[in-house]
């Protein structure tokens, strides 16, 4: 049986004593359990304090973005090795907003991937398609090619420790959430790609997130889903107990 995965993203906010007082309000009232697990996706500057004050708890730490290179003349740019060193688990890649904003593609989605799993980071990997995308029909043949671009390469063994998240973009920040049955309809897509791509016992292995509006009001209704095994979330993670409320309806 997979785990629901809720994963707060807190994309570009937060100061350092917020993100401090932001774990101490949680730290001990997420109880250890086999049915979900709580993952903070913070802003890089914050990481490895994040990791010391999650230390001994159910919380587990994402990076939100990284570099695909190991070391070299990437100004700016965060490798895999140092998320690695100081104890960063997760990686979320490819995020809608990283593929408008800043030249995420396809292609870089893919070697991050790969490099996520080749230093022992899980990868949280971002698909979803825009509203006229939708409007058009184009939503499962778009996140399919995504899918497909974003394993291309990897063993099966990678493949079923990856993450998909599935975001329309549409549904990002705008309060519009996908219903529960089109999430899982979509989600169900991914999951067939997987098992065309593997196998079923591969594909049935692989967590898939639904993210895009996601609310303490909404997010049962999204884990009844058959193939919706967590949500990861924008603005309803960046309280505390808004949080707690997300991690508490996967447990
Ligand atoms: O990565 C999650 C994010 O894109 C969803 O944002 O604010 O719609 O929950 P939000």
């Amino acid at each position: 049986m997979r785990k629901n995965v809720i994963a707060g993203n807190w994309k570009m906010n937060k100061t350092a004593s917020e993100a401090r007082e932001f774990v101490e309000a949680i730290r001990e009232k997420i109880p250890a359990n086999d049915k979900a697990e709580a993952i903070i996706c913070a802003p890089f500057p914050y990481l490895p304090a994040l990791v010391e004050a999650t230390e001994g708890t159910e919380i587990k730490v994402s990076a939100q973005n990284m570099h695909f290179e190991d070391s070299g003349a990437f100004t700016g740019e965060v490798s895999p090795v140092m998320l690695k060193d100081i104890g960063v688990t997760h990686v979320v890649l490819g995020h809608s907003e990283r593929r408008e904003l800043f030249a995420e593609t396809d292609e870089t989605v893919n070697k991050k991937t790969r490099a996520a799993h080749a230093h022992g980071l899980t990868p949280i990997v971002c698909v979803g398609e825009s509203l006229e995308q939708r409007e058009a029909n184009e939503t499962v043949e778009l996140v399919r090619s995504q899918v497909t671009a974003a394993l291309k390469d990897l063993t099966a063994e990678e493949i079923a420790k990856t993450i998909i998240a599935y975001e329309p973009i549409w549904a990002i920040g705008t309060g519009k959430t996908a219903s529960s049955e089109d999430a899982n309809e979509v989600c169900r897509e991914i999951r067939n790609v997987i098992k065309e791509l593997t196998s079923e016992e591969t594909a049935d292995k692989v967590i898939i997130q639904y993210g895009g509006s996601v609310k303490p009001a909404t997010i049962d209704e999204l884990l009844s889903q058959s193939d919706v095994d967590g949500a990861l979330v924008g603005g309803a993670s960046l309280e505390a107990d808004s949080f707690l409320s997300l991690v508490e309806a996967g447990i």
